[in-house]
């Protein structure tokens, strides 16, 4: 198995593997180890049955279902979420820099995505941004200030840039999260406010929450050294860490068709504050 790093902070390929076939012990730690120094792994030329999807996805932890998939009335395979773009849509899922439903009380820890059919017009690409740099790059007094913070994380704000309203009755998850929060498994601290998902900072002027969070949002959006870009081909698999980084579906291929198939992974617990004391 080789690691070939994606730049020096974010993102990596491995190459040498085939996740169709029961990982060895030694694998398994070679990736358990890659995944948390490089926070988003690519895994090119794997055909991959829904089983091996998930039981790779299980290595990581218990799945998680979607939302929308656990109020749904008739649900196959609850565990998949499609990312299925037909030709003639005007838009894609995750077209704003976010981590996945982080609106959620549990958000979930990682995400694999199995990329089938990408764009015959060369597009369709996923942006990272690695959000312990986004934090480390921060000057001491405002990681001490946002460290205090909280924020809310409204998931029908998200819906809405799909034109998905709520009707009465309806339900989608909402909750606050400290803005610092502690990664369960590395314990490094992450910037944890995103664009699609977080509306504002708690207890305070919602002009002064625009101004905060707007400056992070800009900041994350336009810093290339938080940033990797990956490049899908047919039957790929991204994996990728909802604590440690973002990431941006870039919707540049109107008129062609894009199909994955994207597991959840829950978190061990609920997002905690960082402490640098800890
Ligand atoms: C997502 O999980 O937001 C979708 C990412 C992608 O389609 O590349």
């Amino acid at each position: 198995m080789k690691i070939t790093p994606i730049t020096p902070t974010i993102g990596a390929e491995i190459t040498g593997i085939d996740l169709e076939q029961p990982l060895s012990d030694h694998s398994w730690q070679a990736i358990a180890r890659a995944f948390a120094d490089h926070h988003v792994l690519v895994f090119r030329d794997q055909v991959l049955s829904r089983e091996s999807h998930k039981a790779f996805a299980r290595r990581f932890g218990e799945i998680h279902i979607h939302p929308s998939k656990k109020h749904a009335k008739t649900t196959q395979d609850p565990e998949f979420f499609l990312i299925d773009i037909k030709p003639d849509d005007k838009g894609s899922n995750g077209e704003v820099w976010h981590a996945d439903i982080t609106c959620e009380q549990q958000p979930p820890y990682a995400s694999l995505l199995y990329i089938t059919e990408v764009p015959k017009n060369g597009g369709g690409d996923t942006l990272f941004a690695n959000m312990h740099d986004a934090f480390d790059e921060l000057s001491p007094s405002m990681q001490a200030y946002l460290g205090g913070q909280q924020a809310f994380h409204d998931g029908e704000q998200d819906l809405r840039r799909y034109g998905i309203r709520l009707k009465p009755g309806q339900y989608y998850p909402a909750h606050a999260h400290p803005v610092v929060v502690v990664h369960p498994f590395t314990g490094r601290p992450v910037l944890y406010v995103n664009e699609a998902f977080t509306s504002h900072l708690l207890e305070m002027p919602l002009f002064e929450s625009n101004l905060i969070l707007n400056g992070l949002y800009d900041r994350i959006r336009s810093n290339p050294r938080l940033h990797c870009r990956v490049q899908w081909t047919p039957n790929m698999l991204t994996l990728w860490d909802n604590y440690s980084v973002q990431h941006q579906a870039v919707f540049d291929y109107q008129g062609y068709r894009r199909y994955g198939e994207r597991i959840t992974v829950s978190s061990p617990a609920t997002p905690k504050a960082y402490s640098a004391a800890s």
